[in-house]
């Protein structure tokens, strides 16, 4: 077993994790303040959001310089503090690596725009059509993905318009980036998540897409993800980098074909796990809040399947239920509102943490934090919310509804400042918080569950020490479990059942020669399955 497979990982988002300055920013010595906390959880690695600086257009997915701390954060120091007391705590460190584009206000994008021909390389610059953009493609955060510069010239970006996208068919600007992820591996760091990097081959034709929406713009999908000949830059940054090291890398492939995921995992990827998508954004078509879904907990149940059994083929995957770019899962997965409680969340934490794959936990998930419900577009900062809040109006939705749309899917959702006790602003800050809190800190808290053995947080740790002694839970093979109703079951080495009752009706199931209960979201177990009961059996 690779040392990697082992892991628990925990992701934080440093803006709102904890304030140690008092300027309702969270920062770095925020985390090391916390490291007993996560230890106590039992997590083995952090995951933090990007801390590099930043002129912060999409909180720090927009770097200005990738070798340098922005002093929101702290400094460099810092992060060499962070990395050695986490090692210390046996608690390792991964950094987001964000190589698809960098900040507009990055050195190198500067000199492009002065014409430098060298840096003019590293990015993407086309002529458009008679002043016209080179193509129709919408940007992930709305609007064009060509910003203009001259009579008629313009740059790519698939995000926004201060996030330049780099050309990774310039092998000087391939060279740079292999110097700067060694940078940070030969400090000590146990590796990456890896932003976004289905994106860094785009389609050479430069062709029109059809439209798809009333801004009459194409998605750009088809030709700036998953685009034929990907493999070969993530071969060649594997080469010159990941493999020079005994790191972890973990990808951010949204939208993954599974007939190509051996260019990400397995013998011959990139990458020793991924990130897969396909469930994540259930609720939603083409990733747009509007596009509502109406799902099943069958459609569920097939998808975690196919995702399972098509990633144990090939290789090793990084389960997780939330991140910073999703809504709570609570609000997202458990459809009967009376179940956005302690049940739902360990609910959904059964479901997932068993899955074969390194499990990552999003800060605030192991409370069971919920979203918020915002009445105004001011009160959102994601520039993803205010795109989406403006194509809702624009798809002929109304105020209330768009706002509806955010407050379901919103990223802010997530976001908000981590809860730590009831007291003002949450125990995150003395001042008040970039973001505001949450709506429902006063109940849902890490200081009211550190005591409470039935606490979600109590639950989460029991979870981590199973899988901690219990190898089958690590490696052990993955089987769906057939079922004819809402609960979605799969067992491990043929030797532990996890069972989740993904409705708010009472179910029946035949758990078989599983006899013995291990875990429970409820105090009994007699066969029927009560609602959004989950239980963990053994033979
Ligand atoms: C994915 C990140 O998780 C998200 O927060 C960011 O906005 C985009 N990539 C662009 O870097």
């Amino acid at each position: 077993m690779k040392w990697w497979q082992k892991e628990v990982v925990y992701q934080i988002y440093p803006k709102s994790f904890y304030d140690t300055n008092h300027d309702g920013i969270g920062d770095i010595r925020g985390i090391i303040e916390k490291l007993d906390y996560l230890h106590d959880l039992g997590v083995t690695m952090i995951w933090i959001c990007p801390v590099y600086a930043s002129p912060q257009d999409d909180n720090g997915y927009d770097i200005s310089d990738y070798c340098d701390v922005d002093p929101m954060y702290g400094t460099m120091e810092d992060l060499d503090e962070l990395i050695q007391k986490g090692k210390e705590k046996g608690i390792k460190l991964i950094m987001d690596l964000v190589i698809n584009h960098t900040s507009d206000e990055h050195e190198w994008f500067k000199k492009a725009l002065s014409n430098d021909p060298k840096y003019k390389d590293y990015y993407i610059f086309k002529q458009g059509k008679n002043g016209d953009p080179p193509t129709n493609w919408r940007s992930i955060f709305g609007g064009s993905v060509w910003e203009k510069v001259g009579d008629n010239e313009f740059y790519l970006h698939t995000f926004s318009k201060k996030q330049p996208d780099l050309n990774y068919e310039n092998p000087e600007l391939r060279q740079e980036i292999y110097n700067m992820i060694n940078f940070w591996l030969d400090k000590g760091i146990a590796g990456f998540r890896v932003d976004a990097i289905n994106h860094i081959k785009k389609d050479q034709r430069y062709q029109d897409g059809e439209v798809d929406g009333k801004d009459g713009l194409s998605t750009c999908f088809p030709f700036l993800r998953n685009v034929e000949g990907l493999d070969v830059y993530l071969d060649m940054i594997k080469k010159n980098t990941f493999d020079l090291h005994d790191c972890m890398t973990v990808s951010e492939t949204a939208g993954a074909d599974y007939a190509r995921i051996g260019e990400l995992i397995g013998e011959h990827g990139a990458f020793s796990m991924m990130f897969d998508f396909t469930y994540t954004n259930i609720d939603i078509d083409n990733e747009d809040y509007f596009r509502k879904r109406n799902w099943s907990s069958e459609e569920l149940k097939q998808m975690i399947f196919t995702s399972q059994e098509e990633i144990q083929k090939v290789g090793w995957s990084g389960p997780f239920m939330e991140n910073h770019d999703q809504p709570r899962s609570i609000n997202k997965l458990i459809k009967d509102i009376n179940y956005h409680n302690a049940i739902g969340a360990k609910a959904l934490g059964t479901l997932y943490f068993f899955l074969r794959g390194t499990p990552f936990i999003y800060q605030g998930q192991e409370i069971g934090m919920l979203n918020f419900n915002r009445k105004s577009i001011d009160e959102f900062d994601d520039l993803q919310a205010r795109s989406q809040y403006n194509r809702s109006l624009e798809e002929g939705f109304t105020v209330e509804q768009a706002i509806q749309f955010l407050n379901e899917r919103s990223r802010d959702n997530a976001r908000v400042p981590m809860a730590w006790n009831d007291q003002l602003y949450a125990g995150f800050s003395d001042t008040q918080p970039w973001l505001a809190n949450e709506d429902h800190y006063q109940q849902i808290n890490v200081e009211k569950q550190i005591h409470d053995p039935l606490s979600v947080l109590n639950y989460y740790k029991q979870m981590i020490d199973l899988r901690k002694n219990h190898e089958e839970l690590i490696e052990g093979l993955f089987k769906p479990f057939e079922t004819d109703n809402d609960i979605i079951g799969y067992t491990r080495a043929d030797k532990y059942l996890v069972l989740v009752n993904m409705s708010s009706t009472v179910n029946k199931v035949d758990t078989q020669q599983y006899k013995t209960v291990v875990l429970n979201n409820y105090n009994t177990f007699d066969g029927d399955m009560l609602p959004y009961q989950a239980v963990l059996l053994t033979k």
